[in-house]
């Protein structure tokens, strides 16, 4: 397979899906749709609905009901950058190849804007006659909706954030940076796979396994993130380099250097693969995407 068409079509497919299910700039108040628009459109590899798909197809889903949720995965991600990016967490201003969304509209708009996608993806997850297409009564879609809201919140992304900063300008242990990465990145990824999975009718093996391959990718994805930082190319990235090490951020090299951080990404690429050792060409979609997410330069 070519996996840079497989995720070029994946993209579109979410695209035309994020555009139906948000309100159009038009609409009022067209500030806060604007800025939704500025923060979620023209940018983005889209990883986390992809990741969704390919779980759901892997394992014999078939048809859009996917789309809601793979939807409400990137909501949730994009609220998380535009938060991330205001002046009290990171302060960064570029973002997705352009000014971040505060520089643009100012940090209220900013704030509500990513507010305002955490809120509309749980809408999307919970609409009932967006579930059509699925095989599933309302338990499970429950049991999702609550694990999304788990890797989202307390005990997932946000935790990792909470530790992020505090961590700032610290000299933190392995353990510390370990649990920065599996929460405000990891989390969410292994979501996205086992929203998929579970969607698909995954069976209880299938998903164990899925779940091995999305914790792997998951922390693979963010030590790959802190090299990238180091020595990406800010225009491919489409944000700004060396801010880890200036920000005195806890990062995989900060804590192990980057020679090791490699062999570490790396070492989770041939384990993720491993964990989808028993399984055939169905999928090669997330063989692929783990290949992609190392050797990735944005
Ligand atoms: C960036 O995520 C922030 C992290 C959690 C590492 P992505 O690299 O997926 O960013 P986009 O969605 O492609 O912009
Ligand atoms: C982003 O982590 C994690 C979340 C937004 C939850 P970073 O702060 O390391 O990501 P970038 O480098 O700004 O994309
Ligand atoms: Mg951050
Ligand atoms: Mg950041």
């Amino acid at each position: 397979m070519n996996i840079g068409e497989y995720l070029q079509e994946k993209k579109e497919v979410v695209d035309r899906a994020l555009e139906k299910y948000l309100p159009k700039e038009t609409e009022f108040p067209s500030t806060l749709h604007k800025a939704i628009r500025h923060s979620l459109f023209d940018g983005g590899k889209r990883i986390r609905p992809i990741l969704s798909i390919a779980a759901f197809e892997a394992v014999g889903g078939k048809g859009d009901g996917i789309l809601p949720f793979a939807c409400a995965l990137e909501m949730i991600h994009t609220y998380s950058l535009i938060h991330d990016d205001l002046p009290a967490i990171d302060n960064d201003d570029y973002r997705r190849g352009k000014l971040t969304c505060h520089k643009v509209f100012g940090e209220a708009i900013g704030i509500l804007a990513g507010d305002a996608l955490l809120t509309e993806a749980f809408k999307l997850m919970a609409a009932r006659q967006l579930h059509e297409g699925l095989r599933h009564d309302g338990s499970l879609i429950l049991g999702i909706i609550n694990e999304v809201a788990q890797a989202a919140g307390v005990l997932g992304m946000i935790g990792g954030q909470v530790v992020d900063i505090e961590s700032e300008g610290k000299e933190v242990d392995f353990s510390t940076v370990q649990y920065i990465h599996t929460h405000k990145t990891g989390a969410l990824i292994l979501a996205s796979i086992r929203t998929g999975a579970k969607l698909g009718s995954a069976n209880q093996e299938t998903l164990k396994a899925f779940t091995r391959y999305g914790e792997r990718i998951g922390l693979a994805f963010q030590i790959v993130d802190d090299i990238l930082n180091v020595e990406g190319k800010a225009h491919l990235l489409g944000k700004k380099t060396g801010s880890d090490l200036s920000k005195g951020k806890a990062t995989y090299p900060s804590v192990l250097g980057l020679e090791e951080s490699k062999r570490r990404a790396n070492e989770l690429l041939d384990l993720a693969v491993e964990a989808l050792g028993p399984f055939g060409t169905e999928v090669d979609p997330l063989r692929e995407i783990a290949r992609f997410i190392i050797a990735r330069e944005y």
